[in-house]
């Protein structure tokens, strides 16, 4: 019933306005699956390769679509996502390009669970998953490669830990943005959005932890439940190679010093949540770190891990982070999505599954994160790209 009749390749716009791959599936019974990749800006140095769209789409009509079409089932995902890898023939999908095969990838995903008259959840996650929600992370203050003259540490996140459910989390995240707003205001800072649609003042970090703590305090009081402060330092794009040094604008920081400002962070802000504290090269520094802070909190790798098994496996044997950010395209295809989850989750490192700086109305990850039980989802706190997915998870929660 599954079986792949058509594959259809489009360049469509995403929320930069840059153009991105979309993926139509249809099965042989009339499933039907649309799916968009997104697209980094700080990107890992070993990410798997997004190509240039019109080569993208080229080079996987040419080789990925004829080993789909009649040859393999929607449904086995895992055939479909090894088409895709022996159609390209690399390790980083540098032949069809890694937009074009989480496209087709994530759109096959859909179309079997339209087959099956199945939510996508269900279908990717089975019977026995997909009963716990993930806490949303809300990027409400950021700057770094997302935004121009503001914040050095690229995301500061709302972390509504105890929210009892998603919508009042996903609504929470959203008062705490706008909190944000008043505040700048109240001090005389104008300021637009970053790629996220996190508030990107031209003021220090400082300042930003400043009026995102006051921001958080404010709202916590009128919800009544806990809200935490989280952050992606994207610490590889502060790194200068050549000096080995970590610069902030005019200030750098050694290695050390980055090591124990981060500590120094965590304790003084409880920080629940901490990714890519050092450069993606430094599995040691990760270690170092995830040594110093509390249990409960995060130190996640994202461009230190890529969503790839073998980075997360170096990271396991050497005890660097305790958690992993999730990026489908990181890694090109779902199958090897939920296999970096599931390394995780049987290693004691908490997966969060995110969304790119690039993003689409797609609202896979939502499913994602749903059918894999992870315990966090970081997708932005407002933009219609972001609430895309935010108000998918809203219905999965009502089941409606
Ligand atoms: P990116 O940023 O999508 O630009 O890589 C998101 C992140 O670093 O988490
Ligand atoms: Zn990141």
């Amino acid at each position: 019933m599954t079986l792949i009749t058509d594959v259809r390749l489009r360049r469509v716009l995403d929320s930069r306005g840059n153009p991105t791959v979309e993926a139509d599936v249809r099965t042989e019974s009339g499933g039907f699956g649309r799916a968009k990749a997104p697209s980094g800006a700080s990107t890992g140095e070993y990410e798997a390769i997004e190509l240039p769209v019109g080569g993208a789409i080229a080079s996987a009509r040419e080789t990925a679509v004829p080993r789909l079409v009649g040859e393999v089932y929607a449904g086995n995902q895992r055939d479909v996502d090894a088409a895709l890898r022996g159609a390209d023939g690399t390790d980083d999908f540098s032949e069809i390009g890694a937009n074009s095969a989480v496209a087709i990838s994530m759109a096959a995903a859909k179309a079997a669970a339209d087959v099956l008259g199945a939510p996508l959840f269900q279908h990717l996650g089975g019977t026995f998953r997909g009963d716990t929600f993930p806490v949303a992370l809300g990027n409400v203050v950021g700057g770094g490669e997302h935004a121009a003259d503001a914040t050095h540490i690229q995301e500061f996140l709302s972390a509504p830990v105890g929210a009892p459910s998603v919508e009042e989390a996903v609504f929470a995240n959203a008062a705490v943005h706008a909190a944000v707003a008043d505040l700048l205001d109240e001090r005389g800072v104008a300021c637009g959005k970053g790629d996220e649609g996190a508030w990107a003042p031209s003021i220090d970090d400082s300042e930003a932890f400043e009026v995102v703590t006051e921001a958080i305090e404010t709202v916590e009081s009128e919800v009544g439940f806990e809200i935490r402060l989280g952050l992606d330092v994207a610490a590889a794009e502060l790194y200068d190679e050549d000096e080995k040094v970590y610069r902030y604008g005019d200030e750098h920081r050694t290695r050390d010093e980055q090591i124990a400002y981060v500590a120094d962070l965590v304790e003084e802000y409880d920080l629940v949540y901490v990714e890519d504290p050092l450069d993606e090269d430094d599995f040691a520094g990760f270690a170092e770190l995830t040594d110093r802070v509390h249990d409960d909190t995060l130190v996640c790798g994202d461009d230190l891990f890529v969503t790839n098994t073998e980075r997360l496996e170096r990271g396991i044997e050497e005890g660097a982070g305790n958690s992993i950010l999730i990026k489908p395209n990181q890694i090109g295809t779902l199958s090897e999505t939920v296999d970096a989850v599931e390394l995780a989750q049987h290693s004691g490192y908490e997966p969060v599954i995110s969304h790119r700086s690039g993003e689409t109305e797609d609202t896979t990850i939502a499913h994602l994160a749903v059918a894999t039980d992870a315990p966090y989802i970081k997708t932005g706190a407002v933009g219609g790209e972001r609430t895309a997915k935010l108000n998918e998870l809203i219905r999965i929660e009502q089941n409606a």
